[in-house]
Formats: structure tokens, sequence, C-alpha cells
């Protein structure tokens, strides 16, 4: 249940057709910062703060699951002094989980390869989920060191493997057997995936589970994202005709 109450002001929403999953690919905090002559690190700051308040808003209208993409396998890329920004204040965020949204009945889960992280931030992602497992409003799961091509990989290996231990014939693994070695087996469908900044592209972002997700793109920056605009999309979503394949 729902502990935050806000006001929708929207006619067009439809309370009753919100989207179940969004996936939301955080973009633009460089250039937000850029523009304000600030360090790249001050807009992926004000870019935490912001989930905060869009999950709880998300909470608010009935969404059930955020998937937050933080931090790619691609983005090892960046300067060390970024990625050691981003990495402290990733860190920071799930040291203080429950100060912040695991006080308020938010649950969190991380999704992504921990083996390359530090292993004082794969320990807080332990504490920060089992903190949070009781929790019953909105779920967050945080990308971080995801990359939709190495999810893949690794549930093909994981499928191998129990192929070679003679569990699994070949001939048996269906389009389930992947799904349920993805990060969100057993997760609501990813039903929207938002991308705000103007950049028109996955990024390797959720490609398994993007098949049949509904887009919405938009040219701010995600440090100036505010709840009319997650609104904005979710109206937007609501006016798109879903066929799923089907003939209309
Ligand atoms: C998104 O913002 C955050 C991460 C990729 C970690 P960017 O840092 O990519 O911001 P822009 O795209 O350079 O503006
Ligand atoms: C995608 O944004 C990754 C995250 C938002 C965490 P990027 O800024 O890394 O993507 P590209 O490089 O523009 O494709
Ligand atoms: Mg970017």
């Amino acid at each position: 249940m729902s502990l935050f109450r806000k006001k929708t002001q929207l006619p067009e929403f439809d309370p009753t057709r919100v989207p179940r999953h969004i996936g939301i690919i955080m973009d633009g905090n460089g250039r937000w910062a850029k523009r304000r002559g600030l360090p790249r690190s001050a807009g992926h700051r004000a870019g935490i703060k912001v989930l905060e308040d869009i999950v709880e808003y998300a909470d608010s209208i009935g969404v059930e699951m955020i998937t937050a993409y933080a931090f790619s396998t691609e983005n090892w890329k960046r300067s060390k002094e970024e990625v050691d920004a981003l990495m402290a204040l990733l860190l920071d965020y799930l040291k203080n989980f429950e100060k912040h949204l695991g006080g308020r009945n938010v649950r969190i889960r991380i999704i992504g390869e921990r083996s390359a992280l530090s292993e004082e931030m794969q320990a807080e992602m332990i504490r920060a989920e089992e903190g949070s497992a009781k929790n019953t409003g909105i779920t967050v799961n945080m990308a971080i060191n995801y990359g939709g091509r190495l999810e893949i990989t690794k549930a093909v290996q994981q499928i191998a493997q129990r192929v070679k231990a003679g569990e699994l014939e070949p001939e048996a693994i269906t389009e389930d057997t992947l799904s349920d070695a993805m990060y969100l087996a057993g997760c609501p469908p990813l039903d929207f995936i938002i991308r705000p900044s103007g950049e028109l592209r996955l990024s390797n972002f959720m490609l398994w589970d993007s098949a049949y997700a509904e887009f919405w793109f938009d040219n701010i920056c995600w440090p100036d994202f505010r709840d009319q605009d997650l609104l904005r999309a979710v109206v937007a979503f609501q006016n798109r005709d879903r066929r799923f394949g089907n003939a209309q």
C-alpha cells in the first residue's frame, strides 16, 4: 500500500491504466551540470535526488515497480574521477537507504554484475536489499554495472551449465527458460521505458524485457525531471495502442 498521496493534475490521467513497471534511463546529468558550470558529479548527485522524488510520485499513482539505469557496463570508459564520484554517490545512497525511501516502505533490489564492484558496495547492496525486503510499497530495481548483452550472456551460461549437468535437454529450452534466468524473472512485465536527455537509443538497457515495452523520449535532462513529467509520460502511455502482434 502506498504511503505517498499526491495529486494528479492532468485530467486525461486514467488511474485504472497505469503502467505496472517502468524502466528509466536516467540520462542527461552531465549536460545538466555543464550548463550550470558545475562538475559532472553535481549532475549525478542531483539525479539521485530526482529518482527519490519520482519513485514516491510513481508509487502515489499506482506504479508497482521502477527499474532505474544508474551505471552501465560501458560507463567504466569514463574518467576515473567520474567513475569514482558515481560509485561514491551510489554507495552513499545505499548506505542511507533507510533514511530515505527505505524508511518509507520502498523496497530496493540491485541488478547488474556485482563482481566488478568494491566489496563495500557489494555488502551495502545486500544490506539495503535485506533491510527493505519486508517493505510493501513500490519496488526499485537499481541497475548498477548493468548491461543487457551481459545479462543475456550470463543467462545463457547458467542454462548451458544445466545442460552440461544433464538437468536440461537443449530442446527443452524455451523463451521462459531465458526469462527465468534474467534479473527481472517474476517481476511485472516491463511496460514502459522512459529516456530523458534527447538520446533516442537503449544504450544496452533491458534488451530482453523491452521486446514489447512502450517508449517515451524527451529532451528534458534527468535532473530537471519532475512529477508532472512522469505524469505526462504516463498519459502518453495510456494513449498507446498495445497490440502485441495482434490485428486491430
Ligand atoms: C547519466 O547521465 C548518468 C550515467 C550515465 C551514469 P550522463 O552522465 O550520461 O549525462 P550526459 O548524457 O553526459 O548529459
Ligand atoms: C546510459 O546512458 C546509461 C545510464 C543512464 C546509466 P549513457 O549516457 O551512458 O549512454 P550513451 O553513451 O549516450 O549511449
Ligand atoms: Mg549520457
